[in-house]
């Protein structure tokens, strides 16, 4: 039976993001450039003539937040996973709007707004022209869905063995397709990351095997998450005819620092967002902002909001490069530091700017559980639990009435690939039939087992990929396109 639908008007945020998938998953909507395809969140592309001047002056460049990469173009960016200097890579500049192309934005349908905020950031030459759709899904499922079947990529997905959802494991191992490869590291998301961010340092082998990341490391994520920002300010903001703009309150589910990340662009955009990074146990990025303590805790915590069990969050660099008004150097010495010693207390003016410019907070899977039982019990509304994460912020506010700032919750899964968090909570799952055939269809990964070199076993794999995949492009690629395939590394 389909769950009742939430009553209108009971205490409840707005819960965003858009239609159809969202979330870092829902990296969605496939864009084919050259021959390539990559998943970003969104709809259909069709050509379209930028309607905002700023776009069409220069082709964005993109410099690495360490500042020893040379600068790329949009293409460099995407097609890359890590900077070779171990940086992100980040937009020369960000590019500011001005009131009326705000209220112009406020008006567009979701995919023209993704349209029209990705002109900001990519030549206009570039611009994907296919329509395509993608499925929602976490990183590792919507990255598999985004390449399966496709001749010229091989896709490499890692996933933490045992620390993500059966459901989520499924619908990665599900996928036999020769070109998908799936990994069962018996480590957590943090090793997993050091993995990849090894395999992107060795510049010879990642150039050779054209490598490129699909998740939150790779820029064109963090550009296409953007765009949920804007959308949800217009949403929930109360009026666009007001000067200065009204501020709305954006809560965003933080693991690896992605999301938040979109949200500190769009704000430097000139969105008048106050953010809020929520996270679970899990608490370094709510220390960083408390307290200028970002120091890892010394296990990762494995809680209910498993996708947020996460002790590095990569994209804080990009947030202090940021804030630090582009300072690589600074962004260089910082993380170089993290690296070593897993522990770094930021310099005080570096700190007074992250936490003026984000509010944090953290919740317990008590906290996570109580928020999905009061969510269903006022509004008929199953949350995933990072999206409890969120919504626990919310009720904490509004039970201590301690704002009047209209406040989205951006909602970052579904509920159905968590199912022990919603017994957990005494409620019922619901199940999609597609998500119930998945336990019986046959499955396909490999173990990476501790002790083991997984380096080792992923080059030979990434190296016997390209094997394959060159036989296969003798015979299928078109001669336009020889030269442009890859492979993709991401973690689940
Ligand atoms: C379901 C879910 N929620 C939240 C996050 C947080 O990601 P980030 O902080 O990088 O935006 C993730 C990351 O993959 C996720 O899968």
């Amino acid at each position: 039976m389909d769950p009742p639908r939430p009553a209108p008007g009971r205490h409840f945020p707005a819960l965003l993001p858009p239609p159809p998938p969202h979330g870092p998953g829902a990296v969605a909507e496939l864009i084919r450039v050259k021959g390539w395809v990559f998943t970003t969140s969104g709809s259909f592309f069709s050509p379209f003539v930028c309607s905002c001047g700023a776009a069409l002056k220069a082709p964005m460049e993109y410099v690495s937040t360490r500042g020893g990469s040379r600068a790329v173009d949009f293409e460099g960016a995407l097609f890359s996973g890590y900077a070779p200097d171990g940086g992100l890579f980040m937009p020369r500049s960000i590019p500011s709007l001005d009131g009326a192309t705000l209220q112009r934005w406020s008006r567009l349908a979701y995919p023209e707004l993704v349209k029209e905020l990705c002109s900001l950031f990519i030549a206009p030459e570039l611009v994907p022209r296919s329509a395509l759709n993608g499925t929602s899904g976490d990183t590792g499922s919507s990255a598999i869905e985004s390449v399966r079947g496709q001749q010229n990529m091989d896709i490499f997905v890692l996933l933490p063995e045992g620390l993500c959802t059966q459901i989520q494991e499924l619908q990665m191992t599900t996928v036999i397709e020769d070109n998908v490869h799936v990994f069962a590291a018996h480590g957590n998301s943090d090793q997993i990351d050091e993995l990849i961010k090894e395999l992107f340092a060795d510049v010879d082998f990642s150039r050779k095997y054209n490598l490129m990341s699909l998740n939150s490391v790779n820029w064109s994520r963090i550009m296409v998450q953007i765009a949920h920002h804007f959308y949800a300010y217009f949403r929930c903001a109360p009026s666009l005819d007001t000067t200065p703009l009204p501020v709305v309150e954006i809560v965003v589910p933080t693991g690896g620092g992605g999301n938040i990340t979109a949200g500190c662009i769009a704000q430097k955009m000139g969105l008048p967002i106050q953010l809020v990074a929520v996270v679970n146990s899990n608490d370094i990025i709510h220390r960083a902002v408390q307290h200028g303590d970002f120091s890892a805790s010394e296990h990762v915590k494995a809680t209910l909001a498993s996708a947020m069990d996460i002790q590095e969050p990569c994209n804080v660099e990009r947030i202090l490069w940021l804030l630090s008004g582009c300072d690589s150097h600074l962004t260089k010495v910082l993380m170089e530091q993290f690296t070593a010693s897993k522990s770094l207390k930021l310099p005080e003016a570096l700190h007074r700017k992250l936490s003026e410019t984000l509010r944090s907070s953290s919740a317990s899977d008590e906290d996570i559980v109580r928020a999905m039982q009061r969510c269903w019990e006022e509004n008929r509304c199953l949350l995933c639990p990072h999206t409890a994460v969120a919504a626990h912020y919310h009720y904490s506010q509004l039970d201590s009435c301690a704002s009047s700032t209209p406040r989205c919750c951006l909602a970052s899964a579904s509920a159905a690939k968590f199912q022990d968090a919603v017994l957990r909570a005494g409620l019922v799952p619901q199940l999609p039939p597609e998500i119930t055939a998945l336990t019986a269809m046959e499955t396909r990964s490999t173990a990476l087992r501790r002790g083991e070199d997984w380096a080792r076993v992923l080059r030979d794999r990434i190296a016997a990929a390209m094997q394959g995949w060159e036989a296969r492009r003798g015979v299928s690629v078109p001669p336009g396109l020889q030269g442009v395939g890859g492979q993709v590394v991401t973690q689940g």
